[in-house]
């Protein structure tokens, strides 16, 4: 049995009648009529039977590595076999490459599977050249979801890539492929396979704007961990990070670098964000230790600020949250007295990072400070805290772990709001109490 309902194809909302606006993500004119099936009573062949916990026997080497450890760090160790993850992003970003590379690493200890409904075969194995990988990875370009099971469960694939789940289809349900039905069945099929064989599985999701293409959004309450490929198209370096994972933390991040062979791991993050040519001496210009999850790596913070030639100023902030931008700026004109009203202010974060944390606050001012002041900051040193609306300054968390960093690339010097410092560390520290305090031990007002 059937019924015909509407579907958003933003947020997968359902209505029997066509809407012009959805009342839960409020997009516009994103309702498509869709069939769907009567749920059939699905019979399970074993374990429906409820088990004692204590019962349950569980193994830590379920896991196996993926051979990255950038990869492996964001799942929490390695994978977890039989789990369903997807990893989304924006299309060209790298993930067909990243899971290809994955692929032909796990390839050399498990039956690999790629299944492609974008590229067919030859053009797989011209990037497979490409990065190197030459043996253990079989291709096949289809789309229907049926096929591709029996495909893996007759092959006895442990290890199974889709990309993407877009372009996969049931053919029962009639949709086009990439509308929400489509995606939600094909991704709930997948997810049996994943579990009732033993499969670990790999869905690639588009996150595309234009509302037709179901973003991954959909599903990411089905599926066990979901990843996302972040970076800018401009730029080399990738980030992925985890934002559910049933397996592991949250808030571990792996750092690429997209060159002519395909990602390279970053393993010293701060080199490749701070060595991008660090002008010493220059006006608007502050380094600090940014901690994600546990790793910390060192940032530069620019800052440019000009007479405004209009009404209202300009700010731009880049890799920067903008209303903190405009906050910071606002305590630095009430509590200090700077002119900043009829300035524009301009901040960037070098390397195309997005900087989310609180204690980059002081580092932000400062650049500030120094572009407008026109006096650069001493050259070895750090500044890290977190800057209140009464212009006070709030300790930073994860201190060890980032002075460490900061020491370990030839930085002197650290500016620090008053806290408790247990461990040792070759650093100068130099405490601060407040705002006015920092401002007039570091430049000449
Ligand atoms: P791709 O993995 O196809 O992106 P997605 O699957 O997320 O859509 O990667 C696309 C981009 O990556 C492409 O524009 C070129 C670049 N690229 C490299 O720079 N080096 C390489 O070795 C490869 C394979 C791709
Ligand atoms: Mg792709």
């Amino acid at each position: 049995m059937s019924k015909k309902i509407y579907l958003c194809q933003n947020c997968g909302y359902e209505t029997y009648k066509w809407l012009g606006r959805c009342p839960a993500c409020e997009s516009w004119n994103s309702f498509v009529e869709e069939k769907v099936l009567g749920k059939k009573r699905e019979s399970f062949s074993e374990d429906i039977l409820p088990v004692g916990i204590s019962k349950l026997k569980t193994n830590e080497t379920n896991r196996f590595s993926t051979g990255f450890f950038e990869v492996d760090r964001v799942l929490g160790g390695g994978v977890v076999k039989g789990s369903l993850i997807l990893l989304g992003g924006d299309p060209g970003i790298g993930k067909s490459t990243l899971l290809l590379q994955l692929a032909g690493k796990i390839g050399q200890t498990q039956k690999v599977l790629y299944v492609s409904g974008e590229e067919s075969p030859v053009q797989i194995k011209l990037r497979a050249e490409r990065l190197n990988i030459f043996e253990g990875i079989d291709l096949i370009t289809q789309t229907n979801v049926m096929e591709i099971e029996e495909v893996a469960v007759k092959g006895e694939y442990d290890f199974i890539i889709i990309d993407s789940i877009q372009t996969m289809y049931l053919p029962e349900l009639g949709a086009a492929p990439g509308t929400v039905t489509q995606v939600r069945e094909s991704t709930g099929r997948f997810m049996r396979l994943c579990k009732e064989k033993n499969k670990t599985i790999l869905l690639i999701g588009h996150v595309t704007k234009d509302g037709y293409l179901a973003g991954p959004r959909v599903m990411e309450h089905m599926v066990d961990v979901v990843l996302y490929l972040e970076g800018e198209r401009h730029n080399t370096f990738r980030l992925l990070r985890s934002v559910k994972n049933r397996f592991g933390s949250t808030n571990e991040l792996g750092i690429f670098e997209m060159a002519g062979e395909g990602l390279i791991e970053v393993t010293n993050p701060s080199e490749f964000f701070l060595s991008l040519d660090r002008h010493r001496d220059c006006t608007g210009s502050a380094v600090i230790v940014s901690l994600e999850g546990s790793r910390p790596f060192l940032v530069e913070v620019q800052a440019l600020v000009a007479p405004t030639g209009f009404g209202t100023p300009r700010r731009v902030a880049t890799g920067f949250d903008y209303n903190r931008f405009v906050l910071l700026l606002a305590v630095l004109e009430k509590k200090l007295g700077f002119r900043l009203s009829v300035h524009d202010a301009y901040l960037n974060v070098v390397g195309g990072l997005k900087l989310a944390e609180p204690a980059a606050d002081l580092g932000v001012i400062l650049a500030v400070v120094s572009s407008l002041r026109e006096e650069p900051l001493p050259n070895e040193g750090i500044f890290l805290g977190e800057i209140g609306l009464t212009g006070e300054i709030r300790p930073v968390a994860g201190l060890e772990k980032r002075l460490r960093e900061a020491e370990r690339l030839g930085f002197k010097k650290v500016f620090l709001p008053k806290q408790d410092i247990s461990f040792k560390t070759g650093l100068e520290i130099i405490t601060l109490e407040n705002l006015k305090e920092v401002i007039y031990k570091l430049f000449s007002v």
